[in-house]
This record gives C-alpha cells, structure tokens and sequence, in this order.
C-alpha cells in the first residue's frame, strides 16, 4: 500500500467506514452490486459514459476515489491509464489487489481518507468517485478535496432527491434500528451538487441520469428485458430527465475550458 491512512477528525464509527471492514459487505459487494445481468449493465453503462468523457485515457493520471473492488480502475487501468485505486477500507483494497494480480492489469493502491488527500494539488488529469460523498461523513470537505487533487476533471455520481431516491431517508429511518452497518446513504439536490463544484471553480458540463424504477425492483425482475423496456418507455415520457437516478456528473476546472 502507498499510503498509511490519516488520522483526522471525522468519526470513524461511522458506517462508511465500519461497513467496509465486514466481511459480510466486502466479499458479497461484486456480486451483490455487479452481478447478474441487470449488475453488469449498470457497471458497463457508467463506464461508458465516463470513456465518452476522459479525453484519452492511455497517459493520463487518473485517481479512483473510493474505489471498492476496482469496477472503474481497473477497466480504465486496463486502457493504459495511470490509475490509483484509493480507499479507506484496507479489506476492499486487498480485493481489488487480487483481482489487479489474477487480472494481469496493474494498478497502484493506496488506503487514504477521502477527507484529507495526501497529494499536492492538480496531481491528477482525472479524479473519479462513484457511491463514495452519498456516504461520507463530510461531503463538502470530500468534493473539495477532490477538486484540489485533479488538474482537470471531476466526475462523480450521487443519488438525486428528486425520483425515488428521495424516499431514501424515510426508509432508512425505518430500517437502521433493526441493520446493524445500515448504510444510510444521504441523497442530494442536483443544485448542490453543481454549485459546490461551482465554488472550487469547477463547472458540471455532462449529466447522466440514469434509471427511473429502484434498483432493487429491477435486481427483483431480474430480466434485461424488463429494464430495457420500462426504463425505455419512461425515458421516452421524459421521465428520466426529471427522475432518473444516479446522477453522474462530467465537471472540469474552468481555466481548463478557456
Ligand atoms: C459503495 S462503495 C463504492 C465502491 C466503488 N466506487 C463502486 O462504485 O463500486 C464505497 C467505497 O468508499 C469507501 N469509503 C468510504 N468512506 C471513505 C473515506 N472517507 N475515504 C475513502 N474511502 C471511503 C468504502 O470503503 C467503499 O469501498
């Protein structure tokens, strides 16, 4: 590992962090996440849209913040990138580790904390950051930090509180007394988002939103052409535009767009 964690002030009971030490989350996470059909189609979907938007992924110093079992380092590692796999879960890294050795694709690693980046400013072309400020005990120190390390683009997903996704809290408050680790992941306005970015001087200049139904109804199904078909119709009624979830946003540092 490149890098011992920093101790900072954030509370390290916090679910983000104790979640991703059980081995219950750690070793179910691919396939609980990105198995199955309706798995592999939401890892493929986010990953193209990230290629549509890395201008040239061979040579650049790309950073996968938050990067669990390597979902996104490892393809764009795989495409001749730079790629530093970073995490504060010591068992998520050991994973990705694995899979980088019986993949044959290197990559480097490092355990850090999100709060507090242990790199220069503008150290990377790229940061990218999926499922990681939803839980964060500090969003806004996290994005800005994120923004100080890249050189030139940001690209992160997060739950919308518009959609489905805002019913998120409701049900956590249900749940979490009877889950231990309930990951009560915090959902977001869109305008936060973008005017946090704004505010380190970064401008949003690609959106995806991505499907209307939960998750979890399409996981349920379980047929590809069931999500083809429903998530189709309501895109086509202009459904996904208002509701779709999560939202992935492409932002690039402003002096890089002049
Ligand atoms: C939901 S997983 C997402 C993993 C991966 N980005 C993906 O989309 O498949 C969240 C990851 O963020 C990591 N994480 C949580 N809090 C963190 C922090 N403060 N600093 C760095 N990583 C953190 C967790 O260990 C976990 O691997």
């Amino acid at each position: 590992m490149a890098a011992a964690i920093d101790t900072n002030k954030t509370d390290r009971t916090h679910y983000s962090y104790t979640a991703y030490q059980t081995d219950s989350i750690t070793r179910n996470f691919d396939a609980m996440r990105f198995g199955g059909s309706f798995g592999r189609y939401i890892a493929e979907h986010q990953l193209s849209f990230v290629l549509k938007h890395i201008d040239n992924p061979s040579g650049s110093r790309i950073l996968d913040l938050g990067a669990g079992t390597g979902r996104t380092a490892l393809p764009l590692s795989r495409l001749g990138a730079s790629v530093l796999a970073a995490d504060a879960s010591e068992k998520m890294l050991s994973i990705i580790q694995e899979k980088s050795f019986l993949q044959g694709i290197p990559l480097e690693l490092a355990q850090i904390d999100a709060h507090t980046l242990p790199f220069p400013d503008k150290s990377f072309d790229t940061v990218i950051t999926f499922r990681l400020i939803m839980h964060v005990v500090n969003w806004r120190q996290t994005l800005s930090e994120i923004c100080r390390v890249s050189r030139n683009t940001v690209i992160l997903d997060f739950p919308p509180k518009c959609g489905l996704a805002g019913f998120a809290p409701i049900v956590h408050h249900l749940v979490r007394p009877f889950r231990k680790n309930h990951q009560s992941y915090r959902v977001f306005n869109i305008s936060d988002i973008t005017s946090a970015l704004y505010a380190e001087d970064y401008v949003v200049t690609a959106m995806d939103k991505h499907l209307v139904l939960p998750f979890g109804l399409h996981r349920f199904v379980n047929s590809s052409g069931f999500t083809a078909v429903s998530e189709s119709v309501l895109a086509k009624a202009g459904f996904r535009d208002l509701f779709g979830a999560p939202v992935t946003v492409i932002a690039r540092r402003r002096k890089c767009l002049q």
